[in-house]
């Protein structure tokens, strides 16, 4: 039997969020430059978004440059900003005929024009699409994410729209990038890295986590269907005990 054959398709996350990691070290080892290996995790991303569809997957995030990317050398960073241009135009028209809405959190003022421009042209493009939303984080970090919230509910208190009391979870979880997006209900980071590197920080208190040692421009559909099935194998409680969760 097969891996896809194998999932649970009436029990798939509704959202999944994935770290792309590792694209500099595949370059590496085929002695390219860091870019090279970029390129390719592009192919991941349509393999990846095709698989999501598959398995009747809602979300999918996508951290596709951080905050703490811009600190890259120079050639890296415009490298990157090129592709994500040339990606974004290249690939609207088959995203909308597939049903793909696009997404994006993070600090979007803060890209290049060019970026920002086709961004909002394909979000706009396929913005009535129901298939699937990818959501892609782009110039996205938590701390700066939790920031600019505390921020905005700070301006309304000082305004007097809000009172301090009133402030709970749902407030913080509203003023958020995701405000629109349910929590993931996985996580996946390739490349053998165990960390969350500033990635949803207060979306995955309940995530369950899951890391493999493939890079990313190596992780395709079947190594996205075997993170799946790990998913299906585990036990949600959300701090309750066994008996008190049913299947
Ligand atoms: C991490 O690998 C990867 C990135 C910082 C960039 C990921 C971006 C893409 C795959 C392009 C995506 C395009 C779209 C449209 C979603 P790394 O460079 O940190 O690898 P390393 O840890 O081996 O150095």
């Amino acid at each position: 039997m097969n891996l896809l054959e194998q999932i649970d398709l009436n029990n798939t996350p509704e959202h999944v969020a994935i770290i792309m990691d590792g694209n500099g070290r595949w370059a590496k080892k085929q002695g390219q430059i860091r870019l090279y290996g970029h390129n390719f995790g592009v192919e991941s991303v349509r393999e990846v978004l095709k698989a999501a569809k598959e398995m009747k997957i809602k979300y999918l995030t996508l951290y596709a440059f951080s905050t703490e990317n811009w600190n890259r050398p120079k050639e890296e960073v415009e490298g990157l900003m090129d592709l994500l241009i040339r990606t974004i135009a290249g690939e609207v028209d088959e995203l909308n005929e597939g049903g793909v809405r696009l997404m994006s959190i993070g600090n979007i003022e803060g890209l290049p024009e060019g970026c920002r421009e086709e961004l909002k042209k394909a979000q706009t493009i396929t913005s009535k699409n129901k298939e699937i939303n990818l959501v892609l984080a782009l110039n996205y970090s938590s701390r700066w994410e939790i920031t600019n919230a505390v921020h905005e509910i700070a301006a309304k208190i000082e305004s007097g729209e809000l009172k301090a009391n009133d402030v709970n979870e749902l407030t913080i979880t509203n003023f958020l990038s995701t405000n629109s997006i349910p929590d993931p209900e996985l996580l996946i980071r390739t490349s053998g890295e165990h960390r969350i590197s500033n990635f949803l920080l207060w979306q995955i208190a309940y995530t369950e986590l899951y890391f493999t040692e493939v890079l990313w421009p190596d992780f395709k559909k079947e190594d996205f269907y075997k993170a799946i099935l790990d998913y299906q194998s585990r036990e949600r409680r959300f701090g309750m005990v066994s008996e008190q969760i049913t299947k």
